[in-house]
């Protein structure tokens, strides 16, 4: 049946297209419908007399999120668990973005989904925001490439995706009102590219409004965002829908160009707030709203919805290939895992005998918590994927853990349930070991590894204190006797980080002979780690994210805003001064820098020309493995402009590429090209390229940079 979209809105009631333009409701309460797909987020309305049937929309970026199970039902709907975009951003490559997002689209329409909310391409301006983990990096090429890469994939599997939450939602902390102030540079330089990018490469079907307001006005009731910049200018042609109970008037986010309010009947929640559809109708009869408009946001959602598996009345199968997902989830693990340290710790060989330390060896964490959390058929931790894979691990201190973990939760740490049926985890202590047992331990093994772990999601922020950014007490104390002791008898010490987001590293990293952060890799993450510790993957992951000496360090000192008890405004004071541009222009060094990784091989750089093609500056140049085993590089390419009218940061990143599998001796050649516009600023009313010499800097991280060229604009 063809869907003719002109003809079905002349046929809808006015009160047919104020009910459209607003959710089915909030579906995991009672009174409203009953979800067509347990866990799912949210629905748009049937109208079943025009033909018009529910969509389904579901999170999130690390893997649909769903409800596995379902009442009088013995059969499953568990979906996989990818790594968190962090992790999946540390790859630096498109390719694999595609194939998660081509695995997890598959997901979505197997399972009777027709939109994915997901990618989230907020920006890591601060390391202690609660939802860094799903967010890319922090800066917006990379998180706008990433996304580009994902929702292409998502795409082709005839789903659509959302990106999200247009936008400068850098915080957990009251984000359903803080008001985020905001120059236009640093709002179109950093905080909008990253949507700009994604949205004029992959044509996502569907943005999401964030929370917060933007100088002054809450994103999805901001004309000037919705529609002056996200379609006049970008050409945006789907639908915006907002976040969960956003913003403060149904009317005004109507009016504003937010065609779906999301999930509808917000006010069972929120009291203070109004029933959107009588809030539509009272503006409509005011005549503020007037009939074309809801025309023009019933056409513009109706556009979107005809594609969907719905509309085609697809025949969802209940069984996508999770068994060749979860190959892509390791796959896309393997290759964001980041060597930040290696004194000749790693990789380990399977006669070494290795001691494991740490809960989190059994109480791995896969991903965070919130509306990004996965519900996968399983989980397997780095002590189980250890043993399946081989590595020779100390089966004593294994059992001791695998009882303690049970005694703890049994007692004093038991898990809990939160308000929203939430698990609560209390953390667990980590320095329970007398000096003998350590002795012994190290003894009988060749190489200690430490696992340690932190989680964080959405609604809270991450926390400044020990057991969070900082080390606990125990954490730190068992680190340094396990360093101690392994050291002592000339073995090494490795740190496994299991994190979402950086943490203080500086004040501990010589305790250890090796640094592995393996962030929150998905299901698959005991296989990620052991095959890494194994040498039998090499990593090549790159860090999409600072992780800075000191906390006092981060520029970005007014998150998460004023007043500090109860934040009402935020002031993005450092403008685009964020990340390495603040480190690098500030000579602020870091413990590891943006673009940072190691390798089990080394790489060289050279060859370097850099020309003119039309409209494109053309980097090109030779990376050759220089080392014994195979490898993949992540070449970069920084920019470092002329001193003109405008200040610029010391360099940013305007290319990158990730090398296939080089055999030691051998190169590949790599080209980028960069669209000349893209090396603008923008000066408070347009995107202005100076003239003047430019450095053109090439290299295995922001401050690894291997070869140079000037290249003259004029
Ligand atoms: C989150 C969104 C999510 C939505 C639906 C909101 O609380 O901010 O990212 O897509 O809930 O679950």
């Amino acid at each position: 049946m063809v869907f003719d979209i002109e003809r079905i809105t002349s046929e809808m009631t006015i009160e047919e297209k104020i009910s459209f333009v607003v959710g089915a409701g909030i579906l995991w309460l009672p009174n409203n419908p009953k979800p067509k797909i347990k866990g799912a987020a949210g629905e748009t309305r049937e109208i079943e007399r025009l033909g018009i049937p529910r969509t389904v929309l579901a999170d999130g970026p690390a893997g649909l999120r769903i409800d596995p199970l379902r009442e009088n039902d013995s059969n499953t709907y568990h979906a996989t668990a990818f790594p968190v975009e962090t992790m999946l951003a540390s790859t630096w490559n498109r390719e694999m973005l595609r194939k998660v997002g081509q695995a997890m689209g598959e997901e979505v329409r197997e399972y009777g989904v027709d939109i994915l909310l997901a990618p989230a391409i907020n920006i890591h301006r601060n390391p202690l925001c609660g939802r860094n983990f799903e967010y890319y990096s922090e800066d917006p090429l990379l998180t706008g490439e990433m996304a580009a890469s994902f929702v292409e994939g998502v795409q082709s599997r005839g789903v659509g995706a959302c990106v999200k939450h247009f936008v400068v939602n850098e915080q957990e902390t009251n984000r359903m009102s803080v008001d985020t102030i905001v120059s236009e540079r640093t709002l179109r330089e950093i905080y909008l590219k990253p949507f700009e990018i994604a949205i004029k490469k992959a044509k996502p079907w569907t943005v999401m409004s964030s929370y917060n307001k933007l100088n002054g006005k809450y994103t999805s009731q901001n004309k000037w965002l919705l529609k002056n910049v996200l379609r006049d200018e970008w050409g945006f042609e789907g639908f915006v829908m907002t976040d969960w109970f956003a913003g403060d008037n149904a009317a005004e986010q109507i009016e504003a160009w937010n065609d779906l309010l999301m999930p509808g009947n917000t006010y069972q929640l929120f009291k203070y707030r109004k029933k959107e559809i009588d809030e539509i109708k009272e503006a409509y009869e005011r005549g503020e709203i007037t009939e074309e408009m809801l025309n023009e946001r019933v056409r513009t959602i109706l556009k979107v919805l005809v594609n969907t598996p719905a509309f085609k009345k697809y025949n969802y199968s209940n069984k996508p290939n999770l068994e060749e997902h979860a190959k892509v989830s390791y796959e896309a693990g393997c290759e964001g895992v980041v060597l930040l340290k290696n004194n000749g710790a790693l990789p380990i060989s399977k006669e070494t005998k290795v001691a494991i330390f740490g809960t989190g060896q059994i109480e791995t964490i896969r991903g965070g918590t919130g509306s990004g959390e996965t519900h996968p058929m399983y989980t397997i931790n780095f002590l189980d994927g250890a043993i399946e894979k081989g590595v020779n691990v100390d089966e004593v201190l294994a059992e001791f853990y695998r009882k303690k973990i049970v005694q703890f939760r049994s007692s004093e740490y038991a898990i809990t349930k939160g308000q929203w049926g939430e698990d609560i985890v209390p953390r667990l202590p980590q320095d329970f070991f007398t000096d003998e047992e350590i002795e012994k331990y190290v003894k009988s093994n060749d190489i200690g590894i430490f696992i340690l772990t932190r989680i964080s999601g959405e609604g809270v922020d991450r926390k400044l204190e020990k057991g969070d950014f900082y080390l606990a007490d125990d954490e730190y104390n068992i680190i340094s006797k396990l360093s101690k002791a392994f050291r002592k008898e000339g073995k090494k010490f490795v740190v496994v980080l299991n994190i979402g987001s950086p943490i203080e590293v500086e004040s501990w990293k010589e305790l250890c002979d090796g640094i592995l952060l393996v962030w929150q890799p998905g299901q698959e993450a005991g296989r990620i780690l052991a095959d890494v510790l194994l040498g039998n993957v090499n990593p090549s992951g790159k860090l999409p994210t600072t992780f800075p000496k000191r906390y006092e360090d981060v520029p970005s000192r007014s998150f998460p805003g004023e007043p500090a008890d109860n934040p009402v405004v935020v002031v993005y004071d450092e403008e685009i001064y964020v990340g390495y541009r603040y480190y690098d222009t500030f000579r602020v060094e870091p413990t590891f820098e943006f673009g940072y990784g190691l390798s089990y091989t080394t790489f060289e750089y050279s060859n370097l020309k850099v020309w003119r093609d039309g409209g494109e500056i053309v980097v090109s140049f030779d990376v050759t493995n220089t080392g014994d085993v195979a490898g993949k590089e992540v070449a970069q390419v920084y920019i470092r402009a002329p001193k003109g009218k405008i200040d610029k940061p010391y360099q940013e990143l305007k290319g990158f590429e990730k090398t296939k599998l080089l055999n030691p001796k051998e190169s590949e050649r790599i080209e980028i090209r960069i669209a000349v516009e893209e090396l603008g600023s923008f000066d408070g009313r347009c995107w202005v390229v100076e003239e003047g010499e430019y450095e053109i800097r090439v290299g295995a991280s922001s401050r690894d940079i291997r070869l140079k060229a000037k290249y003259i604009l004029d």
